[in-house]
């Protein structure tokens, strides 16, 4: 056989399982489904066009991650796992549809049920006498991992179904793209590297080793198979959505059972057009053969069933140029390179930029300046780029070299051992105090309204700003303030009251306010119900700081580091001499702290400023008791957005005092 041949097989394996590591190991997808199913499909031809290539490792033969990796316990799947086979045309729809006739005889009439192809990732649970007993991953396919633990956590997982039946159910767990958008937006404060996507997002939360992370990104989870439907009494797959429905999954409700090819054509148009309304991703299609009759002669390959196929909607790529790579610094001296590119339209919006993420994925992806780029735009996170058309060169690009100085202030650039990030050292960077400031007025910190971008930037220019507590003195620079463009008497004088007001914050906000890595909005909350003011914070040693709920290694030993900063202890000194507020509110001997005695609460939905514990901790902390339900015995509901059942449950039962989180928050201050 030709080496040329050989050598291609050998660089397809590679690069597939590459890709695989990432992908199942990682959480983050380094090439788009699209290329990735090519290669797939390249390395498949290979092998069936030359038997003496197949080998039972090849990554063809894989479903899934290699679960080389796993910290979780290894379980085998009773049934095994499949995947589904993708297709990107009609015309493969079609195909499918006479290889399922061709093989079951063209006289039988079969439908097709059309459903959301969901873009998480799948779980298999196990209920026995209706209890949920335990919950796996699909790992490799044959072996999964337990995440029992994990799934617990989901609320849309039934514990305890209607019926005390054995089962065993399968269905995809997403993150709803709203949640997605939070926890991406909190990452990008805390300077930690965003979620690519949903899906990453999901994948990562669920194999978590801390379930209480789980807890809090509110994952969700719909359900679409059922195992061994037959045996529950079903002859059709529409019929087995139906029966785990009313067992109690959640199943996204919405399928279509198709009498023809035309049928299931239109259907497919249908949903690739109103897909985007959904609060989760959808990557495309699956079309199902419905009488389940027909499985077992239509059977499976070692990957994927014969009695179903999925159908991928195109990817949001679009080539354009890479014009230039710009850099952005972060609070925390962070510097990430961004593709600065020819303006281009993706889904609806013209993207200008992109994230490069680091240097070690442009040396990846080989990028040059003046290289065609692919983007994509996944959900409605930060276009990326993807990959480059080399095919393309003119022999004009130029290498993207990698700064040796900080590319705002041209301070030091240090990378950790381990990490990809270049940081910048230099503590007087002002892009890093441009951030930090950002970061200390904005919204959740200490909410300064009217501190913008640009009276920051032209404060730290003039030396106005050098550091967080400057932002007190500004009232003395009234007349530079009221020149800058845009800014009027009145809104000088607005923003010199919202800065006095922000003196007055709780304790937690101005502790999440001073920016200390690793100590995000849940735990300022934690560290100052502990704490109770931050005198006695800067006393905790690691070994103290580490015996809070919450308070793991990195955030002790971070906490601790910036408290024994000079630079930081000096801030705090001024910021206490301007007057903002460094205690609990409640302080002993004021009484305050029991103004809930003898009051019940429960909050639901969605909430703003609080996680679901952290309220608890504050109606706690007042005196109040939390109660898990809606009865005559609950004083104050608490509502989010979306709230449900209880908020109904509430309003008929009467008695119950409703509350926004604003009027909660009143009732605080
Ligand atoms: S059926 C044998 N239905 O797509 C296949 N899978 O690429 C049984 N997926 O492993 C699964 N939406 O994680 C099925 N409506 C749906 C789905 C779906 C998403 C996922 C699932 C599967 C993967 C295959």
């Amino acid at each position: 056989m030709d080496d040329r041949i050989i050598s291609r097989v050998r660089e397809l394996r590679e690069k597939i399982e590459r890709y695989n590591y990432f992908y199942y190991v990682k959480n983050e997808s380094i090439v788009s489904d699209y290329e990735y199913d090519k290669l797939l499909k390249e390395l498949e031809d290979y092998e069936g066009e030359y038997p003496e290539l197949k080998d039972e490792n090849s990554p063809s033969q894989i479903v899934g991650s290699s679960l080389k990796e796993t910290k979780f316990t290894k379980v085998v799947h009773k049934k095994p796992m499949l995947s589904l086979s993708n297709t990107y045309n009609i015309k493969d729809v079609e195909d499918f549809n006479t290889r399922v006739k061709k093989i079951l005889s063209s006289e039988q009439n079969i439908d097709y049920v059309l459903e959301l192809k969901l873009d998480g990732l799948s779980i298999s649970l196990h209920y026995e006498k209706g209890v949920l007993v335990q919950g796996l991953t699909r790992g490799d396919g044959s072996i999964g991992e337990d995440v029992t633990e994990n799934i617990m956590q989901i609320s849309s997982i039934p514990r305890f179904l209607k019926d005390e039946v054995d089962i065993e159910v399968r269905g995809e767990i997403v993150l709803p793209l709203s949640e997605f958008e939070k926890l991406n937006e909190v990452r990008v404060k805390n300077e930690e590297e965003p979620f690519a996507n949903p899906r990453n997002a999901a994948s990562g939360t669920l194999r978590q080793l801390d379930s209480e992370i789980v807890k809090q990104r509110n994952l969700d989870c719909y359900f679409y198979y059922l195992v061994d439907s037959e045996q529950h009494g079903v002859a059709k797959h529409n019929e087995s959505l139906k029966y785990i429905a009313e067992l109690g999954f959640k199943t996204t409700g919405i399928y279509d059972v198709c009498k023809s090819i035309d049928e299931l054509e239109e259907r497919i148009q249908y949903w690739e057009e109103h897909r985007e309304n959904l609060d989760y991703e959808t990557d495309g299609m699956v079309i199902k053969v419905d009488q389940l009759g027909f499985y077992d002669k239509l059977g499976a390959t070692t990957k994927s069933p014969r009695w179903a196929i999925a159908y991928k909607f195109p990817a949001k790529q679009v080539s354009t140029r890479l014009l230039d790579v710009s850099y952005q610094v972060g609070r925390m001296g962070t510097v990430t390179p961004v593709a600065e590119l020819e303006p281009v339209e993706v889904s609806g919006s013209v993207v200008r930029r992109a994230s490069l993420h680091n240097f070690d994925e442009i040396k990846r992806k080989e990028i040059k300046i003046g290289d065609k780029v692919f983007i994509e735009k996944a959900a409605e996170i930060i276009p990326q780029v993807v990959r480059v058309v080399k095919e393309a060169r003119s022999g004009e690009e130029r290498e993207i070299v990698e700064p040796e100085k900080c590319p705002v202030c041209g301070g030091e650039l240090e990378r950790k051992l381990g990490e990809v990030a270049l940081k910048c050292m230099n503590d007087r960077c002002p892009a890093k105090l441009q951030r930090r400031i950002e970061y200390f007025v904005s919204r959740d910190a200490m909410n300064i309204d009217g501190l913008g971008t640009k009276i920051v930037e032209r404060f730290i220019e003039i030396g106005k700003l050098k550091d967080v507590s400057d932002v007190y003195d500004l009232h003395l620079y009234r007349e530079e303030l009221e020149n800058l463009e845009k800014m009027g008497k009145k809104s000088v004088e607005n923003l010199i009251l919202s800065i006095e007001e922000s003196k007055k914050r709780e304790y937690s906000k101005t502790l999440y306010a001073l920016g200390i890595p690793f100590v995000g909005k849940y735990l300022a909350n934690v560290l100052s119900v502990e704490s109770k003011n931050i005198d006695r914070l800067m006393e905790m040693g690691e070994e103290e700081l580490l015996t809070i709920d919450g308070v793991g290694k990195k955030v002790a030993h971070s906490v601790y580091q910036f408290f024994k900063n000079e630079d930081n202890l000096a801030m705090i000194d001024r910021l206490k001499n301007y007057g903002v507020n460094f205690q609990e509110k409640s302080s002993e001997g004021t009484g305050e702290e029991l103004k809930f005695k003898g009051k019940t609460f429960l909050a639901t939905g969605k909430l703003k400023h609080y996680t679901r514990n952290g309220i608890k901790e504050v109606i706690e902390k007042f005196g109040g008791e939390n109660l898990s339900g809606v009865s005559k015995k609950l004083d104050y509901l608490i509502v989010g957005e979306k709230a449900g059942s209880k908020l109904k449950k509430a309003q008929e039962l009467g008695n119950i005092t409703i509350l926004s989180e604003e009027e909660f928050l009143n009732m605080i201050s």
